[in-house]
């Protein structure tokens, strides 16, 4: 077996109120070093680590087991640098990572179709899954059982990530919705979330953010929960950001600001003391999705 290297890209789900169905690709990443071995080995950050009930292992066997197939024995060394249980997609990233793990080991031939579709039966829906896949931003949506998707290229916007230090889990996030919305809030939410597509298509970037800021499906169930989300926006908007939205169910938000303002941006924030525990990162898009290196 030839050694290889696997890189997933992290993800920001909803971007706004694309709620479950849109979802932007960040240069973060998580990597799977694979080398040939006589054993199972996984390494995270250089420990060693048992592969029961390893998340990405299993996966992994899950997908060979679909194949009807066993995978080798190997070793795998996991470097991550996406935050986890911070709305940056970390489950996603790992799922993709899995799926790859076993595509590589086990000569499936998956086409990205396939492996979307997989993810999105794990994951449950497809807005992390997809971005993490084919880089990017996507808009995607289950029909008919299967995954129709649409990649929106070149996105010229810089993004800020405020990354606080505490995590959020997504159940306890997706707790808070309501189970359904009455049909003249439903068409309004649904109106702001055609439009900002429409917007983020015509690069009209100023309306984008505006717009996103508007989510009737999520955010105002969601911001209580929250650490300094009012704040964040206002300040983010009063030094050049188009708008600041939850990155998926949160707690980390994200700023869209003009190509070439992020890192002036990341700075300002960084100076406030009320956000002085976070993590304020100027993080590219990112637009190849996932990557098999030799
Ligand atoms: N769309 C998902 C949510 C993203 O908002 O709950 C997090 O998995």
């Amino acid at each position: 077996m030839k050694p290889f290297r696997i890189s997933v890209p992290a993800s920001s789900g909803n971007v706004g109120p694309g709620f479950d169905s849109t979802g932007l690709a960040l240069g973060l990443y998580l990597h799977l070093n694979v080398l040939e071995a006589n054993s199972l080995q996984f390494y995270s950050d250089g420990e060693s680590i048992s592969t029961e009930n390893h998340f990405i292992w299993n996966i992994a066997e899950h997908i060979a087991h679909k194949h009807g197939i066993t995978l080798p024995a190997c070793k795998v060394q996991e470097a991550n640098d996406i935050p986890l249980a911070r709305g940056l997609g970390s489950s996603a990233s790992a799922i993709v990572a899995g799926i790859e793990l076993a595509n590589q080991l086990g000569n499936l031939h998956l086409t990205p179709e396939q492996k979307l579709q997989y993810g999105t039966e794990i994951e449950g829906h497809p807005d992390n899954v997809a971005p993490s896949i084919y880089g990017g931003l996507i808009i995607s949506t289950v029909f008919e059982e299967k995954i129709e998707h649409i990649q929106l290229k070149d996105i010229d916007v810089d993004i800020v990530a405020y990354i606080p230090n505490v995590e959020l889990k997504t159940s306890v996030s997706r707790n808070c919705l309501p189970d359904s919305y009455k049909r003249d809030y439903a068409a309004k939410a649904s109106a702001i979330s055609n439009l900002t597509i429409a917007a983020l298509y015509s690069k009209d970037y100023k309306l984008a953010g505006k717009l996103m800021e508007e989510d009737l499906f999520h955010e105002p169930f969601r911001s209580e929960l929250i650490p300094n989300f009012s704040y964040i926006r206002e300040e983010a908007k009063k030094h050049g950001a188009f708008g600041t939205i939850l990155s998926g169910a949160g707690p980390t938000m994200l700023s869209i600001t003009s190509k070439g303002k992020g890192a002036t941006l990341q700075r300002y924030m960084s100076n406030l003391s009320l956000l002085a525990d976070y993590q304020i990162k100027y993080i590219p898009i990112d637009y190849q999705g996932i990557t098999i290196q030799d």
